[in-house]
């Protein structure tokens, strides 16, 4: 029966695989399927963030939102975690995706990166590159192009059979991604363009033996490129389709004035229009609100322009999946609901039913009904962890009297470090410094706590008592995501370069430089929070007492039980008891955890779960503050619990500017679009501040989306080391508008100022260090009319 019911499978997959052929070209300003104009309506989901078995489940709420197409990443780093080891089956089985978008009458958009941004642990390069110090990512290295070219090979074997020429879904092909925003090099691009242009064109699997190119090329599904308005024509290649990305509320019109310019033929796309905006650690959740994505996409299919939704429905990052942003580092949390129509966990939002009420406008026929939720949402009682290992159980591997190490440098991907040296004798408090923390460490002296250096806080240094020669120093450092965007994705982990101790002796200032080192690693994955558990002891409550060299920080384990089949469902752990680490729900890595908040709960499909005994481990690596879990029925991800306040409003860190000499001072043009100021002559200072006199609007409310400052050839200066030294004001109420949004390299995000605070704003730039400086950039919002653009102003660099 089994048999049948398998073979009964593969006949009806082989069925709708086999499709007719069909021809997606591009015509006169519109794409063309099988010759007919053709207006693109993808949605954005990424499989390895829902579990595989509600893939079917979340096409089928696309489809119903009135979409034709579903737009998805290919993850280089989740199909080859180890070199030269390549995984596309479970939930990595891209090609069974597409076969289920095909079967429920959706095409596909692939983008095979191989970098893809999207808030994922290095923008999907796997982290064994690094191995290679030396690497160039994202150019022509050619160890990177030579492993470029094995995986797109893999995808193409993989997908190449699928697309719509051989009677597959796929009708377009996306090269590299937004590679405007990290450099210029059409050499680059033309080669990563060739690349897939061979590994789609022929594969292995359908032509053995390649013939030229030029053969086959019309087999190729249309390849495009996407960038931002700003930047596009950086890299631009003639014989690739130009999309453009852009946000919610975004100034349709101006996105495309310069397309339409340089190709008045062309179809017109926004391959990314951001529905909502992704969470960091440490900053509230956030969100964008219906009725201007709505419009958005309203304007957009009156004028016949076709688009992706980024995202439709944005999932889980789930375990260390979850990447981080930059400059600065800013980690994302787990979850990627996104501020999506179709949210975390597959449910409907009230921007679902606005944006499916004006989709209907589209359709000739009405658009499928809401597909009924896989899985019901349950609470689960509190219940308490029964059983604790020491985080140096989970400990694989120790290398004795070694210089410093990268996390990289020992083989490990993922996960902790521990760093143990013997101290000398210094008889006064001295000063520790890591350079450079990647990216959480907790200082000890033998086994007392010191204290944190947090990267996230862009901490680097600590205080150390007076020590005894013998003493040992123990740093337990905790790697997050790797940096996903702009230059700063070459992210080594662990300690990457020098530990310093600068203290007094006599009456001189003396540094060491810590050599020798013994060094542990802590891989985070489930076998290793196995293994450790082995030795580990039973606890009652609270595990604060145990005693083990780093306390309360390791390895709990508890169980809970769901009676009946029936009474299983998806939940949210709710973790706000604990520190910061990272769960596992029967082996199932669930994700990153940090108390901090914005996110408090962790989703756990109820396809993870099963009647019985569920084991949930959680790794800590700062301690719990009791060790009971529940679950909930409903996401907590807007839960800040801070130390300190995210605003930059500390009355001491505003300057004195009242008989400063401004480097410029005028107006500001109205208008979307980039704006620069010039110096009247060149301005040497570590500070930069912008003061905001009146608004075009006429309101008390200034934004700014993005600044940069030029230095004495005129060139933009790094924005890797700033900071937000002063604002007066920040609208932290209606979302997220702190004054870092003006250097996070993203234009759909800005500062601006709080409601009801009046005119005139300051804006203080922290530089990291003195730097001569010619003129300044300024981005104005990027929606019509740039609200709260800036008019008369005074720049101060000091
Ligand atoms: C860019 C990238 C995406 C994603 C969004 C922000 O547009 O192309 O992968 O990172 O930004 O969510
Ligand atoms: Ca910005």
């Amino acid at each position: 029966m089994k048999k049948l019911r398998l073979l009964l499978t593969a006949l009806s997959l082989s069925v709708s695989v086999s499709m007719s052929a069909g021809d997606f070209t591009v015509g006169d300003k519109t794409f063309l399927l099988d010759g007919k104009p053709f207006i693109v309506k993808a949605a954005e989901v990424h499989y390895p963030r829902i579990p595989r078995p509600y893939w079917e489940h979340r096409i089928q709420m696309c489809k119903s939102l009135g979409m034709n197409t579903l737009c998805i990443y290919v993850f280089w780093n989740i199909h080859e975690q180890r070199e030269g080891e390549f995984d596309f089956t479970g939930n990595n089985d891209v090609a069974e995706f597409c076969r289920l978008a095909q079967k429920n009458g959706m095409y596909v958009i692939v983008r095979p990166g191989p970098y893809v941004c999207a808030e994922w642990e290095m923008g999907g390069l796997p982290w064994w590159l690094l191995k290679k110090k030396d690497i160039r990512l994202r150019e022509q290295d050619p160890y990177f192009m030579e492993r470029v070219r094995l995986f797109e090979e893999k995808v193409g074997e993989q997908l190449a059979p699928l697309t719509i020429q051989r009677g597959g879904p796929i009708i377009m092909v996306q090269v590299e991604n937004e590679y405007g925003s990290y450099g210029e090099n059409k050499d680059y691009i033309t080669q990563i363009r060739d690349i897939i242009k061979e590994t789609w064109a022929f594969n292995k699997s359908l032509t053995p033996n390649p013939s030229p190119l030029t053969t086959t090329e019309k087999n190729l599904p249309v390849l495009f490129q996407c960038d931002w308005s700003s930047n596009f024509e950086k890299n631009g290649l003639d014989d690739l389709v130009w999309t453009m990305n852009f946000g919610t509320g975004a100034n349709i019109d101006h996105e495309f004035a310069r397309l339409k310019e340089l190709r008045p033929n062309a179809p017109l796309m926004c391959s990314e229009f951001w529905s909502g905006w992704f969470d960091k650690w440490g900053a509230s959740h956030e969100t964008r609100p219906a009725k201007d994505m709505v419009d958005g996409m309203d304007e957009m299919l009156s004028k016949g322009i076709s688009f992706s939704l980024y995202m439709t429905h944005g999932g889980t990052s789930f375990g260390h999946w979850a990447g981080a942003n930059s400059p600065g580092f800013a980690p994302d949390v787990t979850s990627y609901d996104y501020d999506a129509p179709i949210n975390e966990y597959g449910g409907t939002t009230d921007k679902y039913f606005q944006l499916r009420t004006m989709m209907q406008k589209y359709s000739d026929e009405p658009l499928p009904p809401t597909p009924k939720a896989p899985a019901r949402l349950i609470n689960i009682r509190p219940f308490q962890m029964t059983e604790f290992a020491g985080i140096l159980l989970g400990s694989d591997s120790l290398v004795m009297d070694t210089p410093l190490r990268t996390m990289e440098e020992l083989n490990q991907g993922w996960g902790s470090m521990l760093y143990i040296t013997s101290l000398p004798t210094i008889e006064s408090p001295s000063v520790l410094t890591i350079n450079d923390c990647h990216d959480f460490a907790q200082v000890f002296i033998d086994t007392t706590y010191i204290g944190k250096i947090d990267r996230v806080r862009n901490e680097k240094s600590l205080q150390l008592p007076p020590v005894r020669k013998g003493q040992e120093l123990k740093i337990l450092i905790e790697a997050m995501g790797r940096i996903n965007f702009g230059r700063a994705i070459k992210d080594y982990k662990g300690i990457t370069e020098s530990v310093l101790i600068t203290g007094e002796a006599d009456g001189h200032e003396l540094t060491w430089n810590l050599k020798r080192w013994n060094i542990l690693t802590i891989p985070d994955d489930y076998d290793a929070a196995l293994n450790a558990l082995k030795d580990g002891v039973s606890i009652d409550g609270p595990s604060t007492s145990v005693d083990t060299p780093f306390g309360p920080r390791g390895y709990y384990r508890g169980y809970f039980t769901l009676k009946r089949r029936k009474g299983i469902g998806d939940t949210f752990l709710n973790l706000e008891n604990f520190g910061k680490g990272q769960v596992y729900v029967n082996g199932h890595p669930v994700g990153r955890f940090w108390n901090i908040g914005p996110q408090q709960t962790l989703y756990v499909p109820g396809c993870w779960l099963k009647k019985g005994r569920n084991e949930v481990i959680v790794l800590d690596v700062v301690g719990p503050k009791s060790t009971e879990i529940f679950g909930q029925n409903t996401p907590e991800l807007d839960k800040l619990n801070m130390e300190k306040s995210r605003t930059h409003n500390n009355p001491g860190d505003m300057p004195d500017l009242n008989s400063a000499t401004p480097a410029a001072e005028g107006e500001l043009a109205p208008g979307n679009g980039w704006q620069t100021i010039r110096f009247k002559s060149p301005q040497t200072g570590r500070y930069v501040a912008i003061q905001a006199l009146s608004t075009h609007d006429g309101k008390d409310e200034a934004a700014i989306a993005e600044l940069y400052v030029r230095d004495a050839d005129g060139n933009r200066v790094s924005r890797e080391p700033w900071t937000v030294k002063y604002a007066d004001s920040e609208d932290i109420h209606r979302g997220n508008y702190t004054g870092d949004k003006v250097f996070d390299l993203q234009e759909s995000t800005y500062w601006r100022t709080a409601r009801k605070t009046a005119l005139p704003h300051l804006l203080v730039i922290d530089l990291g260090s003195s730097q001569t400086l010619t003129a300044l950039d300024c981005l104005p919002r990027a929606e019509q009319g740039a609200p709260g653009s800036i008019k008369a102003f005074r720049v101060f660099v000091y």
